[in-house]
C-alpha cells in the first residue's frame, strides 16, 4: 500500500499534474509495480485532479499498461489482419496448447501470461508477437514452441 501510494505521488510530483502527463504517469507507475489496480487508477485520478472515467480510459487505451496482475512474461500476439491472414489464429492455438492455458490467463507457475494485441507494427513479417518488449516476427507453430522453450530454459 505504501509501495503503492508513493509511487504514484512521486510520479505526478515528477511529471506534473496537467492532463497531457497523464500517459507518462500510467506508464511509469505501470513500470513499478508490473500493472494498474482499479485502486491505482483511482488515486492517479485523485491526484491529479482528473475524473476517473478519463484516467481509466486512457489506460485502457493501450495494451502495454496492464490493469491487471499477469506472469513474469507478458505474451502479445497480434489479433489485427495481416497477422490474421498469416495465421496468428495457430499461433494462440499452438501457444494455448503449449502453455496450457486460455488467453488472458496466466500459467500456474507465473512464468507467462497469454493475450493479443492491435498491430505491433511488424505486419511485413507476420504473424507477430511480443514478448514483453520483445517483437518474435515470421512466426509458425514451431518457432512458438522453440521460442517458449527457450525462455523456460534460459529465463
Ligand atoms: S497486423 Fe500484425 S503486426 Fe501489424
Amino acid at each position: 500500500m505504501q509501495k503503492r501510494e508513493s509511487a504514484i505521488k512521486a510520479a505526478v510530483q515528477k511529471h506534473g499534474k496537467e492532463r497531457k502527463n497523464l500517459l507518462p504517469i500510467l506508464q511509469e507507475v505501470k513500470q513499478i509495480k508490473n500493472y494498474l489496480s482499479r485502486s491505482d487508477v483511482a488515486e492517479i485520478g485523485v491526484e491529479m485532479g482528473l475524473a476517473l472515467a478519463h484516467v481509466y480510459g486512457v489506460a485502457s487505451f493501450y495494451h502495454f499498461i496492464d490493469l491487471e496482475e499477469r506472469g513474469q512474461n507478458i505474451i502479445w500476439v497480434c489479433k489485427t489482419i495481416s497477422c490474421s491472414m498469416k495465421g496468428s489464429n495457430d499461433i494462440v492455438m499452438t501457444l494455448k496448447e503449449r502453455l496450457k492455458i486460455k488467453l488472458g490467463e496466466t500459467t500456474s507457475d507465473g512464468k507467462f501470461s497469454l493475450l493479443e494485441t492491435n498491430c505491433i507494427g511488424w505486419c511485413h513479417k507476420g504473424p507477430a508477437m511480443l514478448i514483453n518488449d520483445e517483437p518474435y516476427t515470421d512466426l509458425t507453430p514451431e518457432k512458438v514452441i522453440q521460442i517458449i522453450d527457450d525462455y523456460y530454459t534460459n529465463n
